[in-house]
């Protein structure tokens, strides 16, 4: 797939996702709708939602030649036929994060906080797709989008608590979480 890649998540009536229920983690929720359609055309024509967010794919900012490498050969794409679940996470930080610089955003993420590795602690089940918000603008710095097995379904939630004890996430000021089933209409 191309890279950067513009993907819209669009909320309402129509979709193969399911939205199965949307939670406040920090800060202001987002409106109930029943489907989430993903939208990869360009340019991405407006349609009807409830709410509609959009990000861009890019490269890496963090992860080290020997992360890259080890997530390469342990993660699997999205698309599996067995994946049916889903979770949409967007989230965004502090002005206390952006003011960091970037050796210090890596020192907090990796060395004390150690999201790449927890993370890679749960591939291939989960496999996910980082899209980065904040430059174009939008209501959250990032769209994590992230699917897996029903039967992982209990190793997705270990790992997002480990994920929001750490120190990167005193500078997450919002976040939902929004889990979905595919359809197969
Ligand atoms: C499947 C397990 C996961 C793996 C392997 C993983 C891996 C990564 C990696 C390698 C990066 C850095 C990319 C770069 O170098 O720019 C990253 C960034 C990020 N991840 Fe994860 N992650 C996982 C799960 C999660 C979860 C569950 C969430 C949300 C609850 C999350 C939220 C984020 C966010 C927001 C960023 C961007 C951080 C920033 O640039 O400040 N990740 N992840």
């Amino acid at each position: 797939v191309a890279s950067p890649l513009m993907v819209s998540f669009c909320a309402g009536a129509i979709g193969p996702w399911w939205i199965d229920r949307i939670d406040p983690v920090f800060g202001e929720s987002l409106p109930l709708a029943a489907k989430l359609s993903i939208r990869t055309d360009t340019p991405i024509a407006p349609v009807a939602s409830v709410w509609n967010l959009s990000g861009v794919t890019s490269n890496t900012r963090y992860a080290t030649r020997s992360e890259v490498d080890a997530l390469v050969r342990k993660q699997e794409g999205l698309g599996r036929t067995q994946a049916i679940c889903a979770a949409l996470i967007p989230i965004r930080k502090s002005e206390a994060w952006w003011a960091l610089a970037q050796d210090e955003r890596r020192a907090i993420m990796e060395e004390r906080s150690r999201h790449i590795g927890i993370g890679m602690d749960y591939l291939p089940a989960i496999s996910r797709r980082l899209h980065h918000s904040r430059e174009i603008g939008e209501p959250f710095d990032f769209l994590t989008w992230f699917e897996y097995a029903p039967e992982h379904a209990g190793d997705f939630e270990e790992m997002v608590d480990r994920l929001r004890a750490t120190e990167e996430w005193k500078y997450v000021d919002r976040e939902v979480d929004i889990r979905l089933l595919r359809t197969f209409d």
